[in-house]
């Protein structure tokens, strides 16, 4: 019997949260969390420069807050990181 996988996402039932592989975060571009860590590890500070290190541009924009909270979470880690969060 093959595992069990998720219907929306084809995550395996059970798998681990943060440990389940590639999220789209933008569907109308199918920009993914690692495309986007790639984009804020070169720099990107604003959804623009996400969309421009992907070579793509805005559709919707259903995705920036979410690519807004990612950025933030992203620099966060990596300045808590280095020992330069207060
Ligand atoms: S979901 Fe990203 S522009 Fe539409």
């Amino acid at each position: 019997m093959p595992p069990r996988r998720c219907r929306s996402c084809s995550v395996p039932a059970g798998a681990e949260p943060g440990r389940t592989g590639t999220v789209i975060v933008c569907l109308c571009n199918a920009l993914t969390d690692a495309q986007l860590a790639d984009a804020v590890a070169q720099g990107a500070t604003r959804p623009r420069d996400v969309y421009a290190a992907c070579d793509c541009k805005a559709q919707c924009g259903t995705c920036t807050k979410m690519i807004v909270s990612m950025i933030r979470d992203t620099r966060s880690a990596a300045l808590a990181a280095e020992g330069r969060l207060p």
